[in-house]
């Protein structure tokens, strides 16, 4: 196991496109392990010489296996973690479990939430909730006292990001979790920017339920998302959106009243994606490797010295300064930052870009100073050349 960042630079090999570009994206779409190749291929011959018996070689099992392997990142104890298609479904499956009554309907959450998230409990006022969404004055931040307010005794659960996917700012789940705790509401926390990046001890911290993914900072891929629910918890909740996996005794085909499994599996639904699970295993794999501790502490160093460089050029950023209030992700945001993106872009430096939120750049374990360098130089070099001005046609001026 690496124990310096240095160390960590040791799997990179592990990455054969890094050679190829500058990759600084993995906020978004982490880069593909050498062994997910591996993984596919085993998968294809699986279901070519096992055919129906592979559910019984590990198919089945999967959702759980790799739940708690993911757990083990988490601070999640083993059969806590259910992997799931998505975030979004995920969110849906637990929220189908949770009753919104006359005198307890608040769902609080955040204006800088994910877009999918936000959609998805705003349609839970159908089922009687009432939504609050806690702004944020700067689009950076919410304040913690103000989102702390809006929790009281008619709140159901408050639903929101450790990490915001726009700015990186990281919110205090402890003390969130505090305050759910006092008025008796469940918290149910993203951690899609968070895991594989950023410590979090699901248990440790109290945290309800909680739902994130594996093709950011975990390299899985698309097609594979986890849920964490509270062992304590668990077998008192029945999710309406359900299915036959989900069921006590999936093989009876029971067409009688549902009776749902014991457990986390309570949780699933239909059939999952087997391809897309056995892909993730190697990105797992990987950052298990790697060690979340070591993995912050060269996040902390990298994402640093973009800020400083920041500075120097007099250039905006889009996220907190303070190490303990960001997760992984820096949005530099220097005039006419869209455009810059695209010309970044074009060089094979891979980055992205939100409204909002600037130029999104994530140096990841795998990635060298040089390569953080390399990126900044270039948008220095673009705005001097003003190579950024192609990308400006016949779209309306961005700042
Ligand atoms: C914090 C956060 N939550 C949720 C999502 C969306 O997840 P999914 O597409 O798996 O529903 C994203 C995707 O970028 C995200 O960054």
């Amino acid at each position: 196991m690496p124990r310096t960042q240095d160390d960590l630079l040791g799997l990179r090999a592990e990455f054969p496109s890094l050679e190829s570009c500058t990759y600084l994206v993995s906020h978004s779409l982490g880069a593909m392990p050498r062994a997910a190749e591996e993984r596919l291929a085993s998968y294809a011959r699986e279901w070519r010489e096992l055919g129906n018996s592979a559910w019984n070689e590990g198919w089945w099992r999967l959702s759980w296996t790799l739940g708690d392997r993911i757990g083990q990142l988490l601070g999640a104890p083993p059969g806590s973690v259910v992997m799931q298609p998505n975030v979004t479904l995920a969110a849906a499956v637990f929220l189908s479990a949770v009753e919104f009554t006359k005198d307890r309907n608040r769902l609080v959450t955040t204006a800088l939430n994910f877009p999918s998230l936000l959609y998805l409990f705003r349609g839970q006022s159908d089922r009687g909730a009432h939504v609050v969404e806690v702004p944020s004055d700067d689009g950076i931040t919410i304040e913690t006292e103000r989102l702390l307010e809006a929790i009281d005794a008619r709140t159901r659960i408050v639903a929101i990001s450790h990490v915001l996917f726009r700015s990186s700012y990281r919110q205090d789940v402890e003390a969130i979790v505090t305050r759910a705790r006092e008025c008796g509401a469940l918290v149910l926390l993203d951690v899609y920017q968070s895991a594989g990046t950023v410590p979090i001890d699901l248990a440790a911290a109290g945290v309800d339920a909680a739902m994130g993914g594996c093709l950011k900072w975990l390299c899985g891929g698309p097609g594979t998302a986890f849920l964490y629910v509270r062992p304590d918890l668990v077998d008192s909740l029945r999710p309406r959106m359900t299915g036959w996996f989900a069921h006590r005794d999936p093989f009876a085909f029971d067409t009688g009243p549902f009776e749902p499994a014991g457990g986390i599996g309570r949780f699933l639904h239909g059939t999952p994606a087997i391809p897309a699970l056995r892909a993730a295993e190697a990105g797992i794999d990987v950052v298990t490797r790697a060690g979340i501790p070591s993995i912050r502490a060269k996040s902390v160093r990298l994402t640093s010295r973009i800020l400083d460089r920041c500075a120097a050029e007099e250039w905006a950023v889009r996220t907190p300064r303070e190490p303990n209030q960001r997760g992984g992700v820096v949005g530099v945001d220097p005039p006419h930052a869209y455009e810059v993106s695209r010309a970044l872009i074009e060089e094979r430096i891979f980055v992205d870009y939100r409204p909002g939120g600037g130029i999104r750049m994530a140096p990841h374990f795998y990635n060298e100073d040089a390569e953080v360098d390399h990126a900044l130089d270039s948008i220095s070099d673009i705005l001097a050349r003003e190579s950024w001005k192609r990308f400006a046609e016949g779209r309306e001026e961005v700042t």
